[in-house]
């Protein structure tokens, strides 16, 4: 089978894109608006792209041709905190992603908790064991569907003691959870190994 994505609509890419790319991790943004206004949603266009500087990217679509709330408090007050989902919060999460008004505090409404973060003012959410603080890089406007590409610097991690082993975090221990096509998402169980390769050493 060959499918075209020009012969697509857009929901059609988006199900062939979101079902060819798995599992993709997901961020569970905080972020707050210029009135101390609490937000917590999901974004799972996520990853990281670069050490030096510790860069991430996640990428918002337009509601209904407007930006989402994340996106305009980050435009506001320049930081966000990304909290790691997991089996313990992944119901939360997705109660956090539902189109709640810009006024109501996402993490109150669907109780959670919030505690301080270190370096920047979006709380972390308690519920969630590891947390990047981040200070806004650039906003990057992409497609005629307009995504706003959000690029942030990763200054402080703070994560739950027992998940550090030797400058990472323990893999079984974290259970990250990630997003599937569909509906679906994957927990990190079952992990195996794979040694890296060198023809150099005869290794192949
Ligand atoms: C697991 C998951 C992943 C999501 N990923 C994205 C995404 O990458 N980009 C996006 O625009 N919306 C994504 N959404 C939808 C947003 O979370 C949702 O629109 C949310 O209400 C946005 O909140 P806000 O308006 O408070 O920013 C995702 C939802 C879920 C449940």
């Amino acid at each position: 089978m060959i499918i075209t994505m020009e012969a697509l609509t857009e929901r059609e890419k988006y199900r062939m894109l979101t079902s060819c790319i798995v599992p993709r991790p997901i961020a569970w943004v905080t972020t707050i608006d210029k009135n101390g206004i609490v937000n917590a949603a999901p974004f799972s266009y996520f990853t990281g792209i670069s050490i030096e500087p510790p860069l991430v990217v996640f990428a918002v679509e337009r509601r209904q041709g407007k930006k989402k709330d994340t996106v305009l408090n980050i435009e506001e007050t320049k930081e966000f905190v990304v909290n790691v989902v997991t089996v313990d919060n992944v119901n939360k999460m997705n109660e956090t992603s539902q189109d709640f008004e810009h006024h109501i505090d996402e993490l109150k409404m669907t109780g959670l908790t919030e505690i301080p973060s270190q370096v920047v003012k979006p709380p972390s959410i308690k519920e969630s064991p590891v947390h990047l603080e981040c200070t806004l890089d650039q906003i990057i406007e992409i497609g005629s569907s307009p995504h706003s590409l959000v690029i942030g610097e990763v200054k402080v991690i703070t994560l739950e003691d027992e998940l550090y082993d030797n400058g990472r975090l323990d893999m079984n221990k974290l259970q990250a959870v990630g997003r599937m096509g569909g509906r679906y998402y994957v927990k990190s169980e079952s992990l195996f190994e794979l040694e890296r390769l060198d023809w150099r050493k005869n290794t192949i």
